[in-house]
């Protein structure tokens, strides 16, 4: 793990958004939020921060096991955007959506790390994909001017987040366990972009949860494999004192490498 990659963990706005650019020096605001962070939401300092490097290291473990050739690679089936894109960005982008700036109230919702490498359809990992997501807060909500249950909304959850992938196309989110709303079972929205070019819309979702079969987005994509390809297992994570889940979504991309 070079600096590089440390950074990426705090991908956060400069006012260019979608411009991709990697900041390779946390601020010292960043730093100061990171460490209200640490003191309100766990025992020990830094802990935010060595969980997301764990979190990440299994990803990179697990994609690259023995076996997981690229003919084996299933890919993510592209889903509906949906309506509620944030209508206006969070002042917050980064990929921790548990907490915005420098708040020392974390949002509701049970604490859920989200990792994956974005890959090209050979299996090799894709650069500097910038990968957005967005979700609907513990009471359903989403940072949207239209969102069902507005006058519900949690404003304490960031609602979106954005990460740039490194050379290993590993990314990693801190958010909460989706929850589902009137007329959707519990999912994450997922888009990637690179360099501006739009590579994928798709959503993933919570493995075995009784909402998902009567979900009308995900009884739309009949392929047995492409619908388990987005049910992310989410997991009491090891050693976590909170309850804290952790679950993985690589995400395949259906173009060539030259496309990308
Ligand atoms: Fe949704």
């Amino acid at each position: 793990m070079n600096d590089a990659d440390s950074v990426r963990m705090k991908f956060a706005d400069r006012g260019s958004p979608f411009a991709g650019e990697r900041h390779l020096k946390q601020t010292l605001e960043e730093r100061r939020a990171m460490n209200l962070i640490n003191r309100k939401t766990f025992e020990r300092p830094d802990e935010v921060r060595r969980h997301m490097l764990r979190m990440m290291a299994m990803g990179a473990i697990f994609a690259t096991r023995p076996g997981a050739y690229a003919d084996e690679l299933v890919k993510t089936p592209a889903q509906t955007e949906g309506p509620f894109f944030p209508d206006k960005l969070p002042l917050d982008t980064d990929n921790d959506l548990l907490v915005i700036n420098d708040s020392t109230s974390p949002s509701d919702g049970i604490v859920t790390w989200v990792t994956g490498r974005i890959l090209d359809p050979t299996g090799q990992p894709v650069r500097n994909a910038l990968v957005e997501i967005w979700q609907a807060d513990a009471h359903g909500a989403y940072l949207h001017s239209g969102s069902d249950n507005g006058d519900k909304r949690d404003k304490r959850f960031q609602g979106y987040g954005r990460f740039l992938t490194g050379s290993d196309g590993t990314y990693g989110f801190r958010t909460i366990k989706p929850v589902p709303y009137p007329g959707r079972t519990p999912h994450i929205h997922y888009k990637i972009t690179r360099g501006g070019k739009h590579l994928l819309t798709t959503q993933c979702y919570v493995k075995d949860h009784p909402g998902n079969a009567k979900d009308g987005v995900l009884r739309g994509i009949t392929d047995k494999k492409q619908l388990e390809s987005i049910m992310v297992d989410f997991r009491p994570l090891t050693g976590s004192k909170i309850g804290e889940l952790a679950g993985r979504f690589d995400v395949v991309l259906g173009l060539t490498p030259e496309d990308a």
